[in-house]
């Protein structure tokens, strides 16, 4: 048995796409398990980049099985486009299996997300109006579209037909917004049904007789725990579990499918959108890191806030989803800075916890607690071996397992295949 989940242990955009991508050469089968195109990752190799957001990273290697597992919703048309952008790029994707329990985003879905986030003001989550949100209310309240009932045609207009009628209530005497096209929407989504067809299964029966027969079973998060729903940072966060906890429901296994669990770590900490941050860095070493990094929204565009490494977050996340094994990507950013601070533990009302409180108000309060070290001038990025690093970087790195109290096995350099360093 052999299952390895990859999952970010920030804020998301830890560089996950990259470490699933090198995990995954060696896997029979990616799963995604949470999410839906709301995920962002940038894989680089052979000179390309590819950018997926629903499809599981294996899908870049031909021979393994690609599975969109139950917990992920989809959105038709985000679907296709990905498949037509791989095709375009000479990828095949002939590899993927949906799950028949996984939920279908509506255009309903898509447009109450961003009215209610434009109706939210200044208060607004920072959703990225994909209709997430609202997917997975409708699928909690039992009024959602699995794919199963997409795929029948009877069931399908019935349901959709009530949920556009409903949303469409609310749309136009709550938002006083025009209300959408019932049967336009019935007939395109007919079309896309037809086309998921060859592609949707029962996954968990795929799966199952992958594990039996000894494949090695990738599970691919998406986001990263700060952003789980339960324990990241509310209401700041996604609407499903990006943590380990996440594969069980999202993928239809038990505890007992994973033996592994790679925690992914940027050298530093980035956040998107609103919310407290206790290491944020307002000054040029965070601009500086945020240059360096490229740290900015892969499809927004939008500048990440930039902080430095904190453990006491990693900590958490080691916990949360029994870490077995960090992965610290972008230590070749901090490569030029003269001192480089870990955050330890936070003061709050003058005494140290290590903890990660659930209250944004009491973490809005939390002042870090650093330790330094000296940083290094190599440039580290063709450095292919533990050895090869700067002995600072590795005291750096030293730091981070004793306080995790998890070892670290994979050392990213740079954003290829290459640039990736097993210890
Ligand atoms: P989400 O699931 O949306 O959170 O995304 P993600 O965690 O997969 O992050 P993503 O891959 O989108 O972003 C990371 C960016 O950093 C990509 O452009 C990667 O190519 C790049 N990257 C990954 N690892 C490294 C590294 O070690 N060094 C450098 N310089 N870039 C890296």
């Amino acid at each position: 048995m052999s299952g390895t989940v990859v999952i970010g242990a920030q804020w998301g955009d830890e560089g996950k796409g990259k470490i699933t991508d090198y995990l995954a050469e060696h896997a029979q089968v990616v799963v995604r398990y949470q999410g839906g195109n709301n995920a962002g990752h940038t894989v680089e190799t052979g000179g390309r980049q590819y950018k997926l957001h629903l499809i599981p990273s294996g899908v870049l290697y031909p021979e393994t099985l690609n599975i969109i597992g139950d917990g992920v919703i989809i959105d038709p048309q985000a679907l296709f486009e990905e498949i037509e952008y791989l095709e375009n790029l000479g990828v095949k994707v002939d590899n993927l299996c949906i799950s028949d329990r996984a939920h279908i985003i509506m255009p309903y879905h898509k447009v109450l997300d961003g009215l209610a986030e434009e109706g939210r003001g200044d208060s607004d989550i920072g959703t990225t109006k994909k209709g997430i949100g609202p997917c997975y209310t409708d699928k909690f309240e039992r009024t959602g579209i699995r794919v199963c009932d997409f795929l029948n045609k009877d069931t399908f207009v019935k349901l959709a037909g009530d949920n556009i009628d409903f949303k469409n209530a609310i749309i136009t005497k709550i938002y006083n917004e025009k209300a959408l096209n019932k049967q336009q929407i019935i007939d395109e989504y007919l079309i896309f049904a037809d086309r998921m067809r060859p592609y949707v299964k029962d996954t968990t029966d795929v799966l199952h007789n992958e594990i039996k027969k000894g494949s090695k079973v990738l599970f691919e998060g998406a986001q990263g725990t700060l952003l789980d729903i339960d324990y990241g940072t509310y209401p700041y966060v996604t609407s499903s579990h990006p943590i380990s906890g996440g594969v069980c429901v999202g993928a239809g296994v038990g505890p007992k499918a994973i033996d592994k669990v790679v925690g992914v770590c940027k050298a530093y900490t980035t956040r998107v959108g609103k919310g407290p941050f206790p290491t944020e860095l307002f000054d040029e070493i965070g601009d500086g890191i945020r240059e360096k990094g490229k740290e900015y929204g892969t499809t927004t565009g939008r500048a990440r806030r930039c902080g430095w490494l904190d453990l006491v977050i990693l900590k958490y996340a080691t916990r949360l989803s029994s870490i077995t094994d960090i992965a610290v990507t972008k230590i070749d950013t901090l490569a030029g800075l003269k001192k480089i601070k870990v955050c330890v533990g936070y003061e709050l009302d003058g005494k140290v916890i290590d903890y990660f409180p659930a209250s944004l108000e009491i973490l809005a309060k939390c002042k870090p607690v650093y330790e330094e070290f000296d940083g290094w001038d190599e440039s580290i990025e063709n450095a292919r071996s533990y050895d090869d690093l700067p002995e600072n970087a590795k005291k750096y790195l030293k730091r981070i397992e004793e306080f995790a109290e998890t070892k670290i096995s994979i050392v990213s350099v740079g954003p290829g295949r290459d640039h990736t360093i097993t210890v």
